[in-house]
């Protein structure tokens, strides 16, 4: 018989209760210590006290109207968003997948309306993740998600990560609206672009009149160590994706756009119910507000150091297990000797949260707020794993 809950999932035997901080409190009441802040999400950890503050209190004022009114946590956010980034306007959603979804619209209508509706093809890189969606599963392209789903939605054209050539000669058709690309990729195992590759992307967009759209979704909100992830190579997009960090934990996500990209899009062309919602909306600001600060930020760049650097001597120390550290701030990528999931279901038993990704890597993407003495006992808990996986490699 089919599980009540569609069986979509294979999740961990674990139920969570309460979170505090980087901690989880299991039903049974053991404590683990989270190194995935539920898939790069908790940017501020669990149950951050100023973000319970903001959702309780505007839960306590107003929930829902619908944006056939004017939102004002949602106005609020947009002009800080725009006052931090490249953006001259946002659009609220409640995922990234949405955010996806428009991005892919938005690049579209800017070529159409400019009278180039040939232009509708978006570039995209083996190994992309940007969610589960028509558009999502066919801007990725890959077997596994994308099988028995068809037909799939056209303009979508995938080339091999990391290649420059196959992108310059991709680029030069007259029928590519974009370039949709990951800074750092997330499911894909952790692979940052280089920096050379982004201004590239960047410089090639200008060159054909094509638009960048950068999906922040996961590298973005102060996880590498800059507010975004593009701010490294000193580049900016024509369109970013946005969500997971950007809610601290409550559902949102947001398009960030030039005026030039998002010209097209006019009263009646796009829209969401709940997308830009005042509860959602009130703790993405508290959350901007917190991560936006240059001492948090410069903290994160910090402690991103710390754990690289015992990382590296982890992985040193254990090559039956472990090859190489990579990635960027607080999002990296341990690439495994061993089989990844083996070292994710061993650090259970340490009462240890890591991620799996693809290329054989174990995620770890903690809170941002993970203290030094946090970062001694994840290493603690990384090399208690590590002995145990090595007995059975
Ligand atoms: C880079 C990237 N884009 C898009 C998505 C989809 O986001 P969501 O799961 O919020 O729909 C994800 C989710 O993991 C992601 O990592």
């Amino acid at each position: 018989m089919i599980a009540s809950v569609l069986p979509t999932y294979s999740r961990a035997p674990l139920t969570f209760v309460k979170g505090e901080g980087v901690w989880l409190i299991e039903a049974d009441g053991r404590r683990f210590l989270d190194l995935g802040a539920g898939i790069a999400v908790n940017a501020l950890g669990h149950a951050h006290p100023a973000l319970v503050e903001a959702l309780t209190t505007q839960a306590g004022k107003l929930w829902h109207t619908s944006n056939l009114y004017h939102i004002g946590p949602q106005q609020e956010l947009a002009d800080a968003l725009v006052a931090q980034t490249f953006a001259d306007t946002v659009f609220f959603t409640n995922s990234g997948t949405e955010a996806c979804e428009l991005a892919v619209k938005m690049a579209r209508k800017h070529h159409h309306d400019a009278g180039h509706p040939e232009r509708s093809d978006i570039l995209t890189f083996e190994g992309a993740f940007h969610g589960r969606s028509s558009a999502g599963i066919a801007a990725a392209g890959s077997e596994k998600m994308t099988a028995g789903f068809g037909p799939l939605l056209p303009g979508f054209v995938h080339l091999p990560f990391g290649d420059m050539d196959a992108l310059e000669k991709a680029a030069a058709s007259s029928t590519v609206a974009a370039i949709m690309v990951e800074p750092v990729q997330g499911e894909g195992g952790i692979r940052p672009l280089a920096d050379a590759d982004l201004k590239a992307m960047r410089a090639l967009c200008n060159k054909h009149g094509i638009l960048l759209i950068l999906d922040e979704v996961q590298c973005g909100v102060g996880r590498t160590g800059k507010l975004f992830a593009h701010e490294w190579a000193g580049i900016t997009p024509d369109i970013m994706m946005v969500a997971k960090g950007i809610g601290g934990g409550f559902p949102l996500g947001a398009v960030l756009a030039t005026e030039n990209a998002a010209r097209a899009m006019t009263a009646g062309t796009h829209g969401s119910t709940y997308g830009g919602n005042p509860l959602a909306c009130a703790v993405g600001c508290k959350v901007l507000e917190i991560v936006g600060d240059p001492a948090f930020l410069a903290d994160v760049n910090r402690k991103a150091g710390l754990l690289r650097q015992k990382l590296e001597s982890l992985v040193a120390g254990n090559p039956a297990v472990f090859d190489s550290v990579r990635g960027l701030g607080l999002m990296l990528g341990l690439k495994c000797t061993a089989p990844n999931t083996e070292i994710v279901q061993t650090a259970y038993g340490e009462n240890l949260l890591t991620v799996p990704a693809a290329d054989n890597t174990v995620r770890l993407l903690p809170p941002l707020t993970i203290t030094d003495s946090e970062i001694d006992e994840a290493i603690a808990r990384l090399e208690r794993t590590a002995v145990k996986v090595a007995l059975h490699v």
